[in-house]
């Protein structure tokens, strides 16, 4: 049976992990990969982005490791001709990159709002900047934003830069899908809630001295009675990217176990 992303090639920002276990960007390259694309893993750091390819290795499908700060504008341009030179066409871009910083207005630093919204935001400008073009000359292609129920809901503690972040990237994400639709091309955005990946646990680690505790009281915060993983953002990313979803664009995808109708 023919993968549901076979003779596709996606770009996939963030496609390392912070710390090692499955981070959704890890993930979601994997996935990809095992339905048949060849992936591009665009990350900063080149040891993160080799990890992931050495498991896409192993299991014989294609993907090749481009090093890029997504901030960054050349860095951008350059990643996806990368994917051109390799590939040939770009039929997926996957923006999943994502920091995350604590505090409220009075705590966050400028330089440290401006960095959070750099990385967060701004990336998803400049690889759609930099993408558009090839996918409006082929006449098709998907999109998909990492954002988050931050974007809607307190998280409980102060996160502003984080939640403002992510409720711009539900906003450009609704923008780009309607003004390219006539295009072909599909734009949505994933949320996911409380999950379970090296990215949150290393925040839990750095905050509280029993990280079981803080575990157990997160998954019973979800009605599924537990918190998600990295393979539920990327079965949904696996669902936006391919032609699964052909009739879907500008939607936020929510993938949180029920969480926010608790809210
Ligand atoms: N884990 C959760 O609970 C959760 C919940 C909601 C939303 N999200 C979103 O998921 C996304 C990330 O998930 P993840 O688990 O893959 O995170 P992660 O922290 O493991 O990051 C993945 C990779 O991104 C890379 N990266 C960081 N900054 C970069 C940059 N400027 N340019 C290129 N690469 C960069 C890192 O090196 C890392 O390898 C974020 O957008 C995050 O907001 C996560």
């Amino acid at each position: 049976m023919a993968g549901r992303l076979e003779d596709k090639t996606a770009i996939v920002t963030g496609a390392g992990s912070i710390a090692p276990g499955w981070g959704n960007g890890k993930a979601t390259a994997v996935l990809f990969a095992r339905e048949g694309a060849k992936v591009l893993l665009v990350d900063i750091n080149a040891d993160a982005a080799g990890e992931t390819k050495a498991i896409i290795d192993g299991e014989g499908g294609e993907a090749i490791v481009c090093v890029a700060d997504v901030a960054d504008e050349a860095a951008c341009a350059a990643m996806v001709q990368a994917c051109l030179d390799a590939y040939g066409r770009i039929d997926v871009l996957h923006n999943n990159v994502g920091i995350v910083e604590p505090g409220g207005p009075e705590q966050i630093a400028e330089a440290n709002w401006d960095r959070l919204i750099d990385i967060n935001v701004k990336s998803m400008y400049l690889t759609c900047r930099a993408a558009l073009p090839h996918m409006v000359a082929r006449g098709g292609g998907a999109i998909v934003n990492l954002s988050s129920i931050a974007s809607f809901y307190s998280l409980g503690y102060p996160c502003v830069s984080y939640a403002a972040s992510k409720g711009a990237i539900n906003a450009l994400t609704r923008n780009i899908a309607v003004q390219y639709a006539p295009k072909g091309i599909r734009c949505n955005a994933i949320l996911p809630g409380l999950m379970n990946t090296p990215l949150v646990m290393a925040s839990v680690a750095q905050a509280y001295d029993d990280v079981d505790k803080i575990v157990a009281e997160r998954d019973a915060l979800c009605p599924l009675g537990h918190m998600g993983d990295a393979w539920d953002t990327a079965h949904a990313a696996l669902f936006l990217a391919s032609d699964d979803a052909r009739y879907i664009t500008g939607i936020e995808l929510v993938v949180d176990g029920g969480i926010t109708l608790t809210m």
